[in-house]
């Protein structure tokens, strides 16, 4: 199990991006901890999204820090455009790194940029022995709860034994989860050992944002307390 705060990161994926400043206020007044901002490059998923200039303008928009997820072929080219848009957590994946060589060049890149958190990221089909050689070199790692490229998909449940074996293994940074959270998946999550929780659709599409949050952060703290009384 772990003490770190749970940490509920709406995804923008999700937001009015006509309207991104208003969204990422609404966010905050509704007490999310992170801003969770997915780029993605048509080439590692295939779908689009936005580049360094419109983290920047989030940035600029935010008080609270951004989570960004790199859905991208060369994130080593892009380390230093999105350190400098003002990305406070930095998120590879390790799919495009086949060595644990190439993954740790992209870690010491990012953090040569002044990242101050950085992450690897697993899709749901990359077994967890990819990432266990190079741990001490990441603060995070993000499990992916659905196949990346799309809001709004169904839990991956069996990915959950991934987060458990980052504990067991003693992995004390950031375990975060992306993917089809929801009020009956976000628990299970906590309970396995995340704390770093991104939901998009579900807190989105909620008709009261902030009482989503809350009751989110709320039975994510129960399930993860049952589970350590019963582990
Ligand atoms: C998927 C993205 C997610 C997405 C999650 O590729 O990485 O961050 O926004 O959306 P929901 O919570 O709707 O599954
Ligand atoms: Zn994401």
């Amino acid at each position: 199990m772990t003490d770190l705060p749970i940490l509920i990161a709406p995804s923008l994926l999700s937001c009015d991006f006509a309207r991104i400043a208003d969204e990422v206020a609404r966010t905050e007044a509704s007490g999310a901890d992170w801003h969770h901002v997915d780029v993605m490059d048509g080439h590692f998923v295939p779908n689009l999204t936005i580049g360094p200039p419109v983290v920047s303008k989030i940035h600029a928009a935010a008080t609270k820090p951004l989570d960004v997820h790199l859905m991208i072929t060369d994130p080593a080219q892009y380390a230093e455009p999105f350190a400098k848009a003002g990305a406070e957590v930095l998120t590879f994946h390790v799919e495009v790194t086949p060595t644990e060589a190439d993954a740790r060049a992209v870690a010491a890149r990012f953090r040569e940029h002044g990242v101050p958190i950085v992450g690897v990221a697993l899709n749901p089909d990359t077994p967890v022995e990819r990432v266990l050689p190079f741990l001490d070199a990441v603060d995070l790692v993000l499990v992916m709860s659905v196949f990346p490229g799309f809001g709004g998909q169904s839990f991956i449940p069996d990915v959950l034994d991934k987060v458990r074996r980052l504990r067991d293994e003693g992995y004390a940074g950031h375990v975060e989860m992306d993917g089809g959270l929801n009020a009956e998946t976000l628990p299970l999550c906590a309970a396995a050992g995340a704390n770093a929780l991104v939901a998009g659709s579900a807190i989105f599409g909620a008709p009261d944002m902030a009482a989503t949050i809350s009751a989110f952060r709320a039975s994510a703290a129960r399930a993860r307390l049952e589970a350590s009384r019963v582990g």
